[in-house]
């Protein structure tokens, strides 16, 4: 479509603001802003306009859902007995070279507020280890304890893609053939004002956010991803967020718990710290396993309580899954998960001036991954021990912060060198009172430490393996 048709529809569609000093643009900036303007589907634009009407008119509503069956933490005999053989069955998958990684790293970390993608930012205890060497250190650890090769796939978005092929680059690909690493982006929607009104990010751009994670499992079909996992023999998928670097990633249990089960979607858990924590709950709602977002949680549901006085929806979602081919095939490659809306600070450009808000302006769209999962006809939900498998790191400071996270790392690791006899400095909170790093490289669990420590190995003011 040529510059006059686009402006032409925009018009139509009552979005001629976007041109009103069109003229004024450089040939390039005239060129960017049309390029944006010719990817807006204005029909999907109006379904979400529509939505948001009808969101913002509708009543809250106490939801219909059910506690969802949960694989706990093994505690008895026979669950300790479940959980081993899961782990045969994984590590056999593993050594068959049935996995991929799979890493969603498209998003904005605008909580964070770092220039440049979320997985450069440093998080070693000791250090300077970004989370993107966090999880290719322990991807390559894993391939090489089962002597198979472990691809690993990147969603990126528009904003930080190259930013994070020329990281790769210049950091040799953090050990990893080449080959084995593939990146690829991820879908981008237009953010609209309150009024359902376009925005203009700077002189030659839209105001245009990624798709949400949802976009995944489009973009894995779209990207040949998936072809390219099945030219590999790969038939199950380890998905993981980049702010973790406490994830498992390749969980042998995990794996086995999901192909035993024959599911094509699983999930992670862990017991919420209280009922009001910020993370997806997993339920049934009409028989189909559902991750029910907090924000949308109902009092009453929020705070029921079985009789024991546990919570009945206890079981918090940490976005780690596992994912059939075939079923990221079937959903990627059909139509799109549904849209949620966001009210959020969107910069805008405003004569000449890029504004950035200090309320929120505008609404952007974004799908779930986890809202997948109830187009599944199996699926398993296993529950995970907090301080085992979660450190996000979501803002600049406080909670769910680098250094929140750095302190999460030294206990855990604390806890391994504890189990092979070191003792470790605690303060009164039972915090580790020392940095310890312990590469995936040395050491991958408590074991493997114990049996590679070196006799009489004594602790100093930091500690890094
Ligand atoms: P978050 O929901 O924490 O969002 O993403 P974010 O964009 O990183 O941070 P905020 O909310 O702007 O502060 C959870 C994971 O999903 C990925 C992120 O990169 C992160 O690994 N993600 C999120 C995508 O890959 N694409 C998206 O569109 C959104």
């Amino acid at each position: 479509m040529d510059g006059k048709n686009i402006k032409a529809l925009f018009t139509e569609n009552d979005q001629s603001q976007i041109f009103a000093d069109f003229d004024a643009l450089s040939a390039n900036e005239k060129q960017t802003l049309l390029s944006d303007c010719a990817s807006v589907d204005f029909s999907w634009l109006a379904e979400r306009i529509q939505q948001f009407k009808q969101e913002e008119n509708a009543a809250v509503k106490t939801i219909e859902i059910e506690p969802a069956p949960i694989v706990a933490l093994p505690k008895t005999r026979s669950e300790l007995a479940r959980e081993k053989d899961a782990r045969t069955v994984g590590e056999e998958a593993l050594r068959a070279g049935r996995l991929a990684a799979f890493l969603v790293a498209g998003g904005q970390g605008t909580r964070l507020g770092f220039d440049g993608p979320k997985g450069c930012y440093e998080v070693g205890p000791v250090t300077d280890k970004t989370l993107f060497r966090w999880h290719a250190e322990q991807i390559l650890a894993r391939a090489k304890r089962y002597g198979a090769t472990i691809p690993w796939y990147i969603m990126t978005s528009r904003a930080n893609d190259a930013d994070t092929r020329k990281y790769f680059a210049k950091n040799d690909y953090l050990g990893f053939d080449k080959e084995d690493v593939m990146f690829f982006q991820q879908a981008v929607v237009p953010s609209v004002d309150f009024n359902g009104k376009l925005i203009r990010a700077d002189r030659g751009g839209l105001a245009l956010n990624p798709d949400g994670h949802g976009g995944s499992l489009g973009a894995l079909v779209r990207s040949g991803a998936i072809a390219d996992m099945k030219k590999r023999g790969v038939d199950t998928i380890s998905y993981f967020q980049v702010d973790n670097p406490l994830v498992t990633i390749c969980d042998p249990v995990f794996i086995g718990y999901h192909l035993k089960q024959h599911a094509q979607m699983s999930s992670k858990i862990l017991d919420k710290s209280c009922p009001e924590e910020k993370v997806g709950h997993i339920c049934l709602q009409n028989g189909k396993t559902t991750v029910i977002e907090y924000s949308d949680l109902d009092e009453e549901n929020m705070h029921a309580r079985e009789s024991s006085g546990r919570l009945k929806f206890w079981a918090g979602s940490i976005a780690i899954h596992m994912l059939s081919v075939d079923f990221v095939q079937s959903v990627g490659g059909g139509a799109r998960l549904p849209w949620h809306l966001a009210k959020k600070k969107i910069p805008y450009y405003d004569n000449g001036n890029i504004v950035t808000p200090d309320q929120p302006n505008g609404i952007k769209f974004e799908t779930f991954v986890f809202d997948a999962l109830p187009l599944t006809e199996a699926s398993v939900t296993m529950e995970v021990a907090r301080e085992d498998e979660f450190a996000p790191v979501k803002n600049a400071t406080g909670v769910d912060s680098a250094e929140s996270c750095r302190q999460l790392l030294s206990n855990y690791f604390g806890r391994w060198l504890e189990a092979a006899g070191v003792s470790v400095p605690r303060n009164e909170n039972g915090d580790v009172t020392i940095p310890i790093e312990i590469s995936p490289l040395f050491a991958l669990d408590e074991n493997e430490l114990k049996a590679k420590l070196p006799e009489g190995f004594a602790v100093g003011e930091k500690i890094v393996l």
